[in-house]
């Protein structure tokens, strides 16, 4: 078992060893010896000064202390360690585009961190934070020169909390990350068919009806909004409409297209309630929302989702058919049913709304429809091609497909998506320059608080660097190898991506020694995209506390041995290591026994755990070929990748990830 420990652990780089930064600077150069930093660490700013900086040097020495385990008292000293320099102040209220560069300059003597204004301070001491390592007399950092900005002004997260409520804490946190990672707009999904989220005083039914409690105080959001503020992030609101709105027809069932919705829904995808784009008290009852929460929320953009509207209310409502006749629309093979005119109509009426509450409108790429005015914001979630043909057009964009955490994807295949690839390299560099960046995502349909910090890191910070960072920064193992490094720092920000794992092994294995079961959830992943619906049914009630809850969407083991099994069998070296890891996951079936013995919550891993067993007797048996010094035939190749295939297969939506290495070792024994 200790194996599995040697494999696993992500050690600390030493002084001397390239840095670990993420998202890698735009220029770094290194200098020669360390800044120690001990419990005389003292940061001071000079120039231009605001509450904000205060309280982020105040953070850096509680983080610095709680990174590094050394009492620090802030004492003032006259000649600090860290010396910040501002030159001039910030937008009140944080705008795109705004300066967020900054210098790091650290040589043995001394740190100085200059920038612009604010925002390049704060994203200056979080590379400084990342810099800071173990090194033989304390903790150093060692002497470099950093000169960096972003590549993208918008760089976000979009968060739902419709499906499954995330307490402020949880929000909190997930700040405290994002701004860690240089991440500045924060998404918040705040009504969906599920729920709404948030105290409307003019219009209160909403949390009454569509919320079972779990929404947010105005005053809640106020201070959220702060929060973000203090580390430059800018909160942007989602009200998803016309459809993903079941939560708000509950509360006013007279602005649904009949029929009315009676509950909110309990299960997920895309469902039938809408707004009634023909009933102008819609556009009345939007307007003062809207100005509501327009008044809420200070910043410039306001997202009125717009996605997955399936219009089948609006074909069936004679009311709908009848305005639709009115309105002369013509029925085209791509519109049949009008409903895609309709909902442009929708858009149409809406934008001046959002306009005269001051706010840009922003919306999922379903919005791009003729006639909307420039100064709208497209959120491409359906490819790229949607994204550059916003911006042929004259819409300005950001992107989200290929950066939907929840589908649990590896990292490399975020890190992969560029927001100026696909269909959108061939763009003239003006409607290039109309791509702002992108947003990661994370829908809530499968996470509870419990578990949705190992859904959103250490990937995050992956698509933050993409977003971050020049576009020739691609380098894969060096991605991963600061990538395992980050994560681990990102613990100290109270983030749960490591922790949340052990708890939920424990009460799985209830009253059994658990340690069988960390064998098996190091070595397995979840199914990927949409395919756990298939595992279902799953509604809001479902209880997420499975095995499958309970791995990170990516197998750093399995990718540790994969790498371990390539290097054996490129370089001839560590096949021991291979072998013994083998034999451990071979024996582990037997030892999962009396942990899956009469346990409902481990219905249907028995299969997998077998599976992982055989695998690894796969695998045992190609390094025994491998060591024959026979080359086995290509039908026992053949053979061998079948049953790979059949032993890789999900069980109660989880599947072995060490596949691909067992192949690997079955491919050098029969070459
Ligand atoms: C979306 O994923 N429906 C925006």
């Amino acid at each position: 078992m200790k194996r599995l420990l040697v494999l696993m652990g992500a050690s600390a780089l030493a002084y001397g060893q390239p840095l670990a930064l993420m998202p890698v600077p735009a220029q770094v150069s290194r200098g020669s010896g360390v800044l120690p930093i001990d419990a005389s660490f003292q940061a001071s700013v000079s120039g231009y000064d605001e509450p904000r900086l205060d309280r982020a040097t105040h953070r850096l020495v509680e983080r610095l202390s709680k990174q590094t385990g050394i009492t620090m008292h802030e004492v003032k000293t006259t000649k600090p360690t860290l010396t910040i320099s501002c030159e001039h102040k910030g937008e009140a209220v944080q705008a795109l585009g705004e300066d967020e560069s900054y210098r790091l300059v650290v040589d043995a003597a001394g740190a100085h961190l200059s920038a612009v204004q604010p925002l390049g301070v704060l994203r200056g001491i979080e590379t400084f934070l990342q810099l800071v390592q173990p090194e033989a007399n304390g903790f150093g950092v060692p002497a470099v020169s950093i000169e960096d900005h972003p590549r993208f002004p918008w760089r976000g997260l979009s968060y739902d909390v419709a499906r499954h409520f995330m307490p402020v804490g949880e929000v909190e946190r997930t700040l405290d990350g994002m701004a860690a990672v240089k991440l500045n707009v924060f998404h918040w999904h705040l009504s969906d068919n599920q729920g709404f989220r948030i105290e409307s005083k003019l219009f209160p039914r909403l949390q009454e009806f569509g919320s079972g409690g779990q929404f947010y105080t105005q005053e809640q959001i106020r201070d959220v909004i702060a929060y973000a503020h203090d580390r430059g992030i800018r909160v942007i609101p989602e009200f998803d409409i016309p459809g993903h709105a079941t939560a708000i027809l509950v509360a006013y069932p007279a602005l649904a297209t009949p029929p009315a919705p009676k509950d909110v829904d309990h299960t997920f995808g895309v469902l039938d309630a809408v707004m009634d784009p023909t009933n102008p008290a819609v556009y009345t009852f939007l307007d003062r929302f809207i100005g509501e929460m327009a008044a809420l929320f200070p910043d410039a953009y306001f997202h009125i989702g717009g996605d997955e509207v399936n219009g089948k209310l609006w074909r069936e409502s004679p009311k709908v058919k009848a305005f639709k006749a009115a309105e002369h629309y013509q029925p085209s093979a791509k519109d049949p049913d009008s409903n895609i005119a309709l909902h442009a109509y929708f858009n149409r009426k809406l934008e001046p709304i959002v306009a005269k509450h001051g706010k840009h409108m922003e919306g999922w790429d379903e919005i791009l429809t003729p006639d909307l005015p420039k100064s709208i914001l497209i959120q491409s979630w359906r490819g790229q091609k949607s994204l550059a043909e916003g911006a042929r057009q004259g819409y300005r964009g950001i992107l989200s497909a290929g950066y939907y955490l929840d589908l649990v994807e590896h990292a490399s295949e975020h890190y992969a998506v560029d927001p100026l690839g696909g269909d959108a390299a061939n763009l003239t560099p003006e409607q290039q320059a109309r791509i702002l960046g992108g947003e990661a995502a994370m829908w809530s349909e499968m996470v509870t608080p419990e578990t949705i910090d190992s859904r959103i890191w250490p990937r995050l910070a992956v698509i933050a660097e993409r977003l971050w960072s020049t576009q020739g920064v691609r380098d894969v193992p060096d991605m991963y190898r600061r990538m395992d490094v980050i994560s681990g720092w990102l613990q100290w920000l109270g983030l749960t991506h490591r922790s949340w794992q052990d708890p939920m092994l424990v009460r799985l294995a209830g009253e059994h020694d658990p340690e069988p079961l960390r064998v098996l959830a190091a070595f397995v992943e979840p199914v990927k995209g949409y395919e756990r619906e298939s595992f279902g049914p799953y509604t809001t009630e479902t209880p997420l506390i499975g095995l499958v809850d309970s791995v990170p969407p990516e197998s750093e083991a399995a990718r540790r041995f994969a790498v371990m099994v390539h290097t054996a069998l490129t370089q001839h070296t560590g096949f021991d290591l291979v072998r013994e890891q083998l034999i451990a996951l071979r024996a582990n079936h037997a030892q999962m026994q009396p942990i899956l013995k009469d346990n409902e919550l481990l219905n249907g891993i028995e299969p997998l755990s077998q599976a992982v067993s055989d695998l690894a007797a796969a695998g045992l048996s190609a390094i025994q070929a491998i060591e024959s010094g026979e080359k086995s035939d290509a039908q026992w190749r053949k053979q061998q990748s079948d049953r790979i295939t059949e032993l890789s297969a999900a069980h109660a939506a989880v599947f072995p990830a060490f596949g691909g290495a067992v192949q690997e070792l079955v491919n050098a024994a029969s070459q």
